[in-house]
């Protein structure tokens, strides 16, 4: 097994560096020398995506949180609405889906239980299956109609870190094929963005490069009894995310709000020295960020913030600021979680945890 980390001390941390490979990986291997994005075997031809009114995104934890990024660029590039559900809730709700709804199901295993389930209930109902799945052969797989894979490579920590930054590759790259045989994005936009999205390899290694300002700040937080991530548009999904990534390894009691639901409840329980990870990465939302980072600041929170490089603004409201490279907003949900892993991670060593293995967590949960 250790020959198997290559001197990482755990597989999660080695995984969480592998991140560039993966990016680049689950995106080259879909682009032609012209950048058209190349789906093989993926039937989503013009006629299809004419026949097709609405897309359900349904998958389980960190799956599910690519899948609402995925909601926000397919509706964003290819103006189809989409709806996402975690699977247990999908099979059960009896969902509007016919023969003209595209289901995707996004799955690193491809085994989880409730996702299958939820795909064979919409292939009942008579949806086209389009899988998302870092497992080549898996059952989600062999069920669908259409598979892209990601190219993370096996994922073995229990706390899923590349196979969440590959789907989220993937889930882009199928909103801007349906954008580009839909006609939805001019040929400036699209270039733009997978111009950018070639960028995001290096970025993530940036951002990995400076990784021990993370450590040092989580071996003075790694006492919180609970953490608070809260974020707007892309970010609030992104903060979910990292909150995960918390409360699995690490047992902290964490949880991620929509910055504007603050006032509504959660505010009530800033005190002194709480830790609030505040995301603020996003362009239009920013100046609306910095005041919520000063208002549960003015009740005594410790404030991490997040934020592309140059916006600096920030530094005058929050305790500490991680940077992300600048990019689109559209794309930030790749770098913007890297510093929330690495935040997870370390506070989870701090405190001891059995990172790779916690308690009560499966890899994969073939049981209902
Ligand atoms: C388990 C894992 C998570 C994973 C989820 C969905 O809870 O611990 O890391 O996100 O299952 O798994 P899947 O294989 O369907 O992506």
């Amino acid at each position: 097994e250790s020959a198997e980390k290559e001197g990482y001390e755990h597989f999660m941390i080695k995984e969480i560096h592998e991140q560039p490979k993966g990016v680049s990986e689950t995106l080259l291997r879909r682009l032609d020398t012209d950048e058209n994005i190349v789906l093989d075997g993926i039937k989503l031809t013009k006629e299809d995506l004419e026949n097709i009114n609405k897309v359900y995104i349904v998958a389980c934890g960190t799956a599910y949180h690519a899948g609402l990024v995925g909601r926000y660029a397919i509706e964003k590039f290819a103006k189809i609405p989409v709806e996402v559900d975690v699977a247990s809730e999908f099979r059960y709700r009896d969902p509007f889906v016919d023969d003209k709804t595209l289901f995707i199901a996004v799955s690193q295993s491809g085994e989880t239980l409730d996702t299958l389930a939820a795909l064979r209930e919409a292939k009942r109902k008579g949806a086209r299956i389009l899988s998302i799945v870092n497992v080549v052969g898996s059952s989600v797989a062999r069920e669908s109609d259409d598979v892209f894979y990601t190219w993370a490579g096996p994922e073995i920590a229990v706390a899923s870190t590349k196979a969440y930054t590959t789907q989220l590759v993937a889930m882009y790259l199928v909103a801007l094929h349906m954008s580009s045989v839909k006609g939805t994005l001019t040929k400036d936009q699209y270039d733009g963005i997978i111009k950018e999205l070639k960028t995001m390899p290096e970025k993530v290694k940036n951002i990995l490069d400076n990784h021990t300002r993370i450590q040092h700040l989580a071996d003075g937080q790694f006492n919180n009894e609970s953490v608070f991530f809260m974020g707007r548009g892309l970010d609030v999904h992104v903060a979910h995310e990292g909150s995960l990534k918390l409360k699995e390894i690490s047992y902290i009691n964490s949880f991620a709000i929509a910055a504007g639901e603050l006032k509504h409840g959660t505010i009530a329980l800033i005190e002194d020295g709480t830790l609030v990870v505040a995301l603020a990465t996003q362009d239009r939302l920013y100046d609306k960020m910095l005041s919520n980072i000063q208002e549960v600041r003015a009740r005594g929170a410790f404030v991490v913030g997040v934020a592309k490089e140059g916006n600096k603004e920030i530094e005058k409201t929050a305790d500490v600021v991680l940077y992300v490279p600048d990019t689109m907003d559209e794309l930030t949900p790749i770098l913007s979680v890297i510093p929330l892993q690495l935040l997870a991670y370390y506070i989870a060593v701090a405190r001891g945890c059995d990172v790779d293995k916690p308690k009560n967590l499966a890899k994969s949960v073939t049981v209902e």
